[in-house]
Formats: C-alpha cells, sequence, structure tokens
C-alpha cells in the first residue's frame, strides 16, 4: 500500500476561462482570451469560453460534486477581466462577489480554497497597453492581487499567483498559439521579467497569508550522452525551466541562458532590485506536470520556418520516446513526475511542493481505465518522490470537469468528470469514483 501522510492535500483543480462561461455577466469585461478565441483560426473549431461548463451559474451544485468526491481542496482560479474588467482602476464588486459565494460554499463543505490569481485571462485593455511584455503590467497585477486578497484573506489561507507563466509568455508572444497571440520572441523574454516581476510584487502585497507560484517545469533529458545532446538539455532546461527557478530562488538569471539569448535581447528590461523583489521567499512551489522531454541537438542548422516556443534554442529537436499518447499527443511517462520533483528539491531551497496539475486527456466517456492508469502511475511516482524526500505536500487532479481546452476547443476530455457541453449535465466517469476511493484511503 502506497500511503500518505495524513495531512496530505487531496485536490482537484480548474480554471476561470476554462469552466465559467457568463463571459459578459455582472460586468465582466474581455480578456486577451475572449479576443483571441474569437478570431477564426486561432480556436479548434471555432470554440470559445463564452458558455464553457456554465459554472459561473452552477458552482454550488459543482462544489456538491466535489463533496460527494471527498476533495479536500479545490484549485480554481480568480478571473482578473470580472473583478478589474479595465485591467486597474475601480474594483467591480459583483465579480468579486462570486468569488466570495465559491470560498464560502466550499468552506461550509470542508473544501480548502486554491485560489490562483492569474490563469492566462489579461484584461485586454491591458493587452492593448503592451501586455506582459510590458512593465506597467507587473505592477497593475500587484494592484489587482491586493484588491483579491484584501476581500478573500480572512477566508483563504493559500494563494498562488500565477499560473505556468511560460506559457504566458512563450505560446502567448513567441508563438502565438496562445492569446494575444503576438509572435516576437524578445517580448516573450521581457513577459518572461514582468510575470516574474508581478509575482514578486504581488506576494508582497498579500503578506500574511501563504503565497506560492505555479510552474511547469520541462523533465528533460538529453537522447544520448553526447556534447550535442547534453548541450541541447541544458538549453531547454535554461529556457524551460531555470529563467523561472533561479530567479525565484537565487535572484538571478543563469548566466549560460542569458548568453543563449544575447541575439535576441540584452535584458535592459531588468531593473535594479528587480531581481531582489522577485525572490521574495516562497511558502510553496507548485508544480504542474504532463510529459517529459527527450532533446537532441543533432537537430537543423537553422531554425524551422514555424516559430519554436524555446527562444535561443530553436534548432534542438524533441525525440520520440515510444511511450503510449494521450488525445493531446502527449507521451506517458510518470518516471519523468519523479525525477522532476527530486530534482526540484536538490536544487533549489524548495520548503513545501504541491503537484497542482497532473492528468491526461482520452475521449472516452463513463468507463476511463486509461484515466485511472494514468493518475494511479503518476501517484505512485509521487509517493516515490516523498520517500526519496521531497517535501511533497498534496496532489491537484487536472481537472474537475472537462473543459475548454484552450487552442484545442473542446476536443480535449481531461475531466474526472464528465460534462455533456448540449445540456451542461455532469457524470462523474469512473476515475472520479477511484480518485474518491484514494482519497478516502489516504493512498493507493
Ligand atoms: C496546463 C494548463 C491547464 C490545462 C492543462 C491541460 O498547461 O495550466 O489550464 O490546460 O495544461
Amino acid at each position: 500500500m502506497n500511503t500518505f501522510d495524513p495531512g496530505f492535500l487531496w485536490g482537484a483543480a480548474t480554471s476561470s476561462y476554462q469552466i465559467e462561461g457568463a463571459s459578459a455577466e455582472d460586468g465582466r469585461e474581455p480578456s486577451i482570451w475572449d479576443v483571441f478565441a474569437a478570431q477564426p483560426g486561432n480556436v479548434r473549431d471555432g470554440d470559445t469560453g463564452d458558455v464553457a461548463c456554465d459554472h459561473y451559474h452552477r458552482y454550488r451544485d459543482d462544489v456538491a460534486l466535489m463533496a460527494e468526491l471527498g476533495l479536500r481542496a479545490y484549485r480554481f482560479s480568480v478571473a482578473w477581466p470580472r473583478v478589474q474588467p479595465r485591467g486597474s482602476g475601480a474594483v467591480n464588486q459583483r465579480g468579486l462577489d462570486f468569488y466570495r459565494r465559491l470560498v464560502d460554499e466550499l468552506l461550509s463543505r470542508r473544501i480548502e480554497p486554491w485560489p490562483t490569481l492569474y490563469h492566462w485571462d489579461l484584461p485586454q485593455p491591458l493587452e492593448d497597453a503592451g501586455g506582459w511584455a510590458a512593465r506597467d503590467t507587473a505592477l497593475r497585477f500587484a494592484d489587482y492581487a491586493a484588491a483579491v486578497h484584501d476581500a478573500l484573506a480572512d477566508r483563504v489561507t493559500n494563494w498562488t499567483t500565477l499560473n505556468e507563466p511560460w506559457c504566458s509568455a512563450f505560446l502567448g508572444y513567441a508563438t502565438g498559439e496562445h492569446a494575444p497571440g503576438r509572435r516576437e520572441p524578445a517580448a516573450a523574454i521581457r513577459a518572461v521579467h514582468h510575470l516574474l516581476l508581478g509575482h514578486g510584487m504581488a506576494a508582497s502585497a498579500m503578506s500574511g497569508s501563504r503565497v506560492g507560484i505555479t510552474l511547469n517545469p520541462t523533465q528533460v533529458s538529453p537522447a544520448t550522452g553526447s556534447a550535442e545532446d547534453l548541450d541541447a538539455a541544458r538549453r531547454i532546461d535554461g529556457v524551460a525551466n531555470r529563467i523561472f527557478l533561479d530567479p525565484l530562488f537565487r535572484a538571478a538569471y543563469p548566466a549560460d541562458v542569458v548568453e543563449d539569448l544575447t541575439e535576441v535581447t540584452g535584458f535592459e528590461h531588468v531593473r535594479d532590485g528587480d531581481l531582489k523583489v522577485i525572490a521574495a521567499p516562497l511558502d510553496f512551489l507548485g508544480v504542474n506536470y504532463y510529459t517529459p522531454a527527450i532533446v537532441s541537438g543533432d537537430g537543423p542548422a537553422h531554425p524551422p520556418a514555424k516559430p519554436s516556443p524555446y527562444v535561443g534554442a530553436e534548432t534542438v529537436r524533441f525525440v520520440d520516446g515510444g511511450r503510449p499518447r494521450t488525445t493531446m499527443g502527449w507521451e506517458v511517462d510518470e518516471s519523468g513526475l519523479s525525477d522532476l520533483l527530486v530534482r526540484l528539491a536538490r536544487d533549489y531551497p524548495v520548503t513545501a511542493l504541491y503537484v497542482t496539475e497532473n492528468g491526461a486527456a482520452y475521449d472516452d466517456e463513463a468507463h476511463d481505465a486509461d484515466r485511472i492508469a494514468y493518475l494511479d502511475g503518476h501517484l505512485r511516482a509521487c509517493h516515490d518522490a516523498v520517500a526519496k524526500g521531497v517535501p511533497l505536500r498534496g496532489y491537484f487532479a487536472w481537472s474537475l470537469l472537462d473543459n475548454f481546452e484552450w487552442a484545442y476547443g473542446y476536443s480535449q476530455r481531461f475531466g474526472l468528470v464528465h460534462v455533456d457541453f448540449a445540456t451542461q449535465r455532469r457524470t462523474p466517469k469512473d476515475s472520479a469514483r477511484w480518485y474518491a476511493e484514494v482519497i478516502r484511503r489516504g493512498g493507493l
């Protein structure tokens, strides 16, 4: 039996734009995702988050469902364009009230609320003013964070600033696969810095609470032991992982990454004192993990025409690991999760880690043995990491509900609970029942 500590936190996760719908209600105004999804060609089948899972209206039933599954914690995100529709200035009370109602409902069911302040829905007016490539967005984020914190700190203990800033910066500003859809590698590197700065400023505005950040570090290994492959792994690790982890935990950008990026930027956007703000102590680090990467340095000498998210490492080739894949095309390899957790705890002074997302997209509806196998394998990997001394304190399955999977629209189903998008009917899949049992027993 793989038993976890009795205090281990068991939860599930979602995010605002992916489930809430009600995109123009109670004063909410467009985010970059509303604008991006409305533009033909950006999201598969022209899907949008206008209705999504209609969670804005059905949150009470959804919380009841969480209680039925025995969840101890629920990770959700707060939509900035509901709370502060223009991205600055007056707070919209009706938007804030939604989160107050949600939090109260969770607390009444003894489910710990785990809000994330930014899961990619930037108010469009801030993008019009330069988005994350502009320094001012970091300051705006800190103001917004303080407003939400003031309203809810009496009932929320654990706060996460950002979800996966790698995606915000590189998919949003380098490849354009995500909103705002820009293809400007230099802007992506500025976005990295302003996201980190916004995190640090927000964290200091929320003192008195436990504050963390969620990253999606990539577990990278070289295809062979050749010098080229080792260098490819170093480069990807640099621009996927250390570009965030080193500022956060060591108050510095890694010298090799700065060098890899010399043709893109001279880092003039970094001002004195910024790194000190960014490196304020973290109470926890959230880790989202889906799949690892194997890389090779034998790629083309010149970057391919299609923009790569790995700015400065465009010629690195990603190698097929020969494992089964989910419908996202992501290889299933749970050993990457234990290796990643061990590495993070070894290389950085993390005091507490949480897996804030982990899960799999499969097409099956009620009987999802493949999702159960995925979750089972990855929870075993978590258990291995704990046995190796990693301070892993909790696990959130992605996702509670089938939902709007960004550029893939509704084509990818990650839910423990099936959602019929025509009727909004929720049906727990076998994996939901299985997970409820894991929680009840405290392990596998
Ligand atoms: C992560 C996102 C989350 C979801 C999963 C599948 O990158 O944080 O919103 O889309 O991937």
